[in-house]
């Protein structure tokens, strides 16, 4: 079977703020995890399926530092090793260990390294500096459970061309035919669209007056799965410093072939103490994502019965060209890492 997976890179595992004492079971790539943090604060990653009879460590307890499993009491620390035995002469047999997954904090995200753990560089986390930056931005954060291949959910936010069918909420009325842009720099890829002399849609509208503007909604793709949309609005003509920018991420994890974690936030500069301002954008982010982009993604899903976009020959539209070209760099890379062992 052709791998479909990129291992040795980093996912998003949570939202730094859904992370506690009480144990967290996801599965990322097939492989089920269990995440917690310990007393100190720091999150700990492990193998969701205890040695002795593999019952899932997560239906367990936290007793200090470890998680005690539910079915005959073992307990393992988070460096994955046996601490209590209750039974017998209390010997703990080396085979008494469950796997470990590196972890890194920031941006207010918790990342996880789904490959070899002597490889993993926090260094290579793409910049979501502005998702964890409190004191610039307010976040409006939200997660989608997808049940579609995460490539699917990654073509759909590369497609710019959807907003203005799919998101009544988010369509930009009027002025020109937008103008599209395909970047690459490495292994980056940009969306990019412009639509000059526009009024702003109803989330800029937010922040900016009923005069028309210049639009933009600029997409990254960084490998995986991981990307940053740069919407805003400025006078015509006129630099886009002197806009507004309600930037978000939207960050994919696979779970299975079939279905994504999807973590989306919406930031912005301006009225950052307005809660009851966060609490408007994230159901708007609510309604896009939930209610307007996963129900056609699903059945989009569901009709192709397979994962394999391509072997179903899909016609290419000109919105299209920065998703295939981020399937193709995604593809290189899964394939470098079979063959070499490493992506990069
Ligand atoms: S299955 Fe975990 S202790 Fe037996
Ligand atoms: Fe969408």
């Amino acid at each position: 079977m052709t791998e479909i997976y990129l291992r040795k890179t980093w996912y998003v595992a949570a939202w730094s703020g859904d992370l506690g004492r009480q144990p967290l079971r996801r599965v990322f790539l097939e492989e089920p995890v269990v995440l917690y943090r310990n007393q100190n604060g720091d999150p700990i990653a492990l193998q969701d399926r205890c040695p002795h009879r593999f019952v899932p460590l997560s239906l367990g307890t936290l007793c200090g530092d470890d998680i005690q499993c539910a079915y005959h009491g073992l307990r393992f620390d988070g460096s994955g090793r046996c601490t209590l035995n209750p039974h017998g002469d209390k010997t703990i047999p080396e085979a008494l260990r469950v796997g470990t997954y590196r972890l890194a904090e920031r941006h207010g995200i918790v990342w996880i390294w789904m490959g070899d753990a002597a490889l993993a560089d926090a260094a290579a986390i793409p910049d979501f500096s502005i998702v964890g930056d409190s004191s610039r931005y307010a976040a409006a954060g939200g997660y989608t459970h997808v049940k579609a291949n995460y490539q699917l959910i990654t073509d759909n936010l590369l497609d710019l061309s959807h907003v203005e069918f799919l998101h009544p909420g988010l369509r930009t009325e009027g002025g020109h035919a937008p103008r599209l842009e395909l970047k690459q720099e490495g292994d980056t890829v940009w969306s990019m669209r412009y639509r000059d002399n526009v009024p702003p849609n109803q989330l800029l509208k937010m922040f900016w007056s009923d005069r028309l503007g210049d639009s933009r909604a600029h997409m990254r793709w960084d490998p995986p799965s991981l990307l940053m949309l740069d919407v805003g609005i400025t006078g015509v003509g006129r630099p886009v410093e002197e806009g507004v920018a309600v930037p978000s991420a939207h960050l994919l994890t696979p779970e299975t072939a079939r279905t994504t974690h999807y973590h989306w936030a919406f930031l912005r500069n301006a009225r950052i103490h307005d809660e009851a301002l966060t609490a408007t954008i994230k159901a708007l982010g609510n309604q896009a994502f939930d209610k307007e982009d996963k129900p056609i993604i699903e059945w989009q899903q569901a009709n192709m019965g397979t994962t394999d976009l391509a072997a179903l020959h899909p016609v290419l539209l000109q919105p299209d060209a920065p998703a295939a070209r981020a399937r193709r760099v995604l593809a290189q890379r899964i394939a470098q890492e079979r063959t070499t062992g490493v992506s990069a």
